[in-house]
C-alpha cells in the first residue's frame, strides 16, 4: 500500500514508521524542513524506544521517506493520514488550523480515488468537515475520495510498542471501500477491530481518555480519603482491581495525571459537550481534583515545616511519567512553582528531562547530574516520577547526604518499610498509618489493613 502520512510529531512518526515496517511504501510529510532533514539522516526529534533503529530499517529499505512536499505525498499515495497537531485554543476550543490546512491542500493535488484518515485527535464531526473542505478545494470534482476516523491510543514512551500490540483499532467509516482498505493496512496486527461511524470513532478517542483520567482522580480521592482513615489506599486499589469489571490498571494513587493527551482531551470532551448543549459534570471534576493532587507534596510540606522560606528541597523525576523527556502538563512543574512562591531551595534530577526542563523551568532552581548530588543537603527528598533508578538508589548513602531523612514519595513507589528501618520519615499519598494528611479522629487512626490476608489471591 503506498501511504502518506502528514505530521511527524509523535503520533505521525510512530504511525508512518511503523507502517513502513509491516511492508508499506510510506511518505512522511512535515512543514519543518530542519525536523525531515534530520529524519532523512535517521535522527528522530522525539525519544520512544525502538523508533530510531526502525526509521534507519526502513530509510534503508527504501520503504520510508521525508519530503516537505504535501504535494508530492498526496499525489504519490492511495491512503493519507492527517496526523498532525490539534491544540487546545486559550478559550478551551480544539485548534483545528492545521488539520483544515492539510484538508485544503488534500483537495488542490487530489489526483484520484483517497482514503483520508483522521489520525489527530479531533472533535466529533471532524471527518465531515474535512470532507466538506477537500471537496471545496478541489478542482476536478469529479475525483472520488472518503474520510475516516481512526483514532490513536498510544502511550508516550510505549507507541511502538502499543501500534503492534494495542487492545483495539478503530475505524469511523461511512464508506465499504474504504473500510475494505483499512482493515487491509492493519490486517497483519493482528488487533480486534470495530468498524463503526466517524462520530462514535472520534467521541471512543474522548471518552476512553477521559474515563482513564475519572480512574485516576477517582483513586487519588480515595487515597485522600484513605490516610485520614487508616486505610492504604494501594491494598484497596488491589482490592478493587481483582473485580474484572473494574480492571486493575489506572487505580495507582500519587500526585496525578500529567502529558500532552488527558487534561487537554478532557477539556476538549467538554467544549464538545458544550457545543452539543450539554454540560459534562464528571469530567469537570476530574480536572479539578487532579489540579489539587498535583500539588499535594507542597501542601504536605507545608504542614510538616509550616513556613517553606529556605527549606532546601530535592525533586527526583521532573518528566509527566517514566520512559519520556516529556514535561507537558507535569505535575513536577506545579509542585515547583508553588515551591519556589513558598520561598524553598530546589535542586532537581531527573533521568532524561534535564534539558527540556532548562527550557520549560529556566534557571531558577539548580539542576544536578545525578540524583545524590539532587539529595546533597537536603531537608526533604520529594519524589514526583516513578523512574525504575529511583527504587535503586543506596538509601544509605542518600541517608549521608541529607540534612534530615525525610522522604515525600508522590507515586507510592519505594519501599515504605525499608526506608523506615533506614531511619527515614516516610510519607507517601493515601497510605493510611504514615500520613500527614492523617487528621481523622483518633481512634480511626490506629485502624490498620491486615496484611497476613485471609487468602492469597
Ligand atoms: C495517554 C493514553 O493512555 C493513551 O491511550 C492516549 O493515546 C494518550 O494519552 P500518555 O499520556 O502517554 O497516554 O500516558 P499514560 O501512561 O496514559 O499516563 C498518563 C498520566 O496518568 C501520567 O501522568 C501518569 O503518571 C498518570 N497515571 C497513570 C496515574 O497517575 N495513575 C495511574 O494509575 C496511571
Amino acid at each position: 500500500m503506498r501511504i502518506t502520512v502528514v505530521g511527524t510529531g509523535y503520533v505521525g512518526l510512530v504511525t508512518g514508521t511503523c507502517l513502513a515496517e509491516i511492508g508499506n511504501e510510506v511518505i512522511c510529510v512535515d512543514v519543518n524542513e530542519e525536523k525531515i532533514n534530520k529524519l532523512r539522516n535517521g535522527i528522530p526529534p522525539i525519544y520512544e524506544e525502538h523508533l530510531e533503529e526502525m526509521i534507519n530499517n526502513n530509510l534503508a529499505k527504501n520503504r520510508l521517506k521525508f519530503t516537505t512536499s504535501l504535494e508530492r505525498g498526496v499525489k504519490l499515495s492511495d491512503v493519507i493520514f492527517i496526523a498532525v497537531g490539534t491544540p487546545p485554543k486559550s478559550n478551551g476550543q480544539i485548534d483545528m488550523s492545521q488539520v483544515d490546512e492539510v484538508a485544503k491542500s488534500i483537495g488542490k493535488y487530489i489526483n484520484g480515488y483517497k482514503v483520508i484518515v483522521n489520525k489527530s485527535t479531533v472533535p466529533v464531526g471532524s471527518a465531515n468537515r474535512v470532507k466538506n473542505i477537500v471537496y471545496l478545494n478541489m478542482k476536478d470534482k469529479s475525483i472520488e475520495f472518503d474520510v475516516v476516523s481512526n483514532p490513536e491510543f498510544l502511550r508516550e514512551g510505549t507507541a511502538v510498542f502499543d501500534t503492534f500490540n494495542g487492545d483495539r483499532i478503530v475505524i469511523g467509516s461511512n464508506s465499504e471501500k474504504a473500510t475494505e482498505i483499512m482493515k487491509e493496512i492493519y490486517e497483519s496486527f493482528n488487533i480486534p477491530m470495530l468498524i463503526t461511524n466517524p462520530e462514535s470513532a472520534e467521541m471512543i478517542k474522548y471518552a476512553s481518555n477521559a474515563f482513564l483520567a475519572t480512574k485516576i482522580s477517582f483513586i487519588n480521592e480515595i487515597a485522600n480519603v484513605c490516610e485520614r482513615v487508616g486505610a492504604d489506599v494501594k491494598e484497596v486499589a488491589k482490592g478493587m482491581g481483582i473485580d474484572k469489571r473494574i480492571g486493575n490498571k489506572f487505580l495507582n494513587a500519587g500526585i496525578g495525571f500529567g502529558g500532552a493527551c488527558f487534561p487537554k482531551d478532557i477539556k476538549g470532551l467538554m467544549q464538545i459537550g458544550n457545543d452539543a448543549g450539554y454540560e459534562f459534570k464528571i469530567v469537570k471534576k476530574v480536572l479539578e481534583v487532579n489540579n489539587a493532587q498535583r500539588i499535594k507534596p507542597v501542601e504536605m510540606l507545608r504542614r510538616l515545616f509550616g513556613n517553606l522560606n529556605g527549606v532546601n528541597v530535592s525533586i527526583l523525576g521532573l518528566s509527566f511519567k517514566p520512559g519520556t523527556d516529556d514535561l507537558r502538563e507535569a505535575p513536577s512543574l506545579y509542585v515547583i512553582k508553588e515551591l519556589q512562591s513558598d520561598g524553598a531551595n530546589i535542586k532537581a534530577y531527573d533521568p532524561i528531562a534535564m534539558e527540556n526542563a532548562k527550557l520549560v523551568i529556566g534557571n531558577s532552581m539548580t539542576y544536578c547530574n545525578d540524583p545524590y548530588e539532587a539529595v546533597e543537603g537536603s531537608d526533604v527528598v520529594v519524589l514526583l516520577t516513578e523512574w525504575a533508578e529511583f527504587k535503586k538508589l543506596d538509601f544509605n548513602r542518600v541517608k549521608e547526604l541529607v540534612n534530615r531523612p525525610l522522604i515525600i514519595d508522590g507515586r507510592n513507589t519505594l519501599d515504605s518499610n525499608s526506608l523506615k528501618e533506614k531511619g527515614f520519615e516516610y510519607f507517601g499519598i493515601g497510605l493510611g498509618d504514615a500520613s500527614v494528611e492523617n487528621t481523622g479522629p483518633k481512634e480511626s487512626r490506629i485502624i490498620r489493613i491486615n496484611q497476613k490476608k485471609a487468602c492469597v489471591l
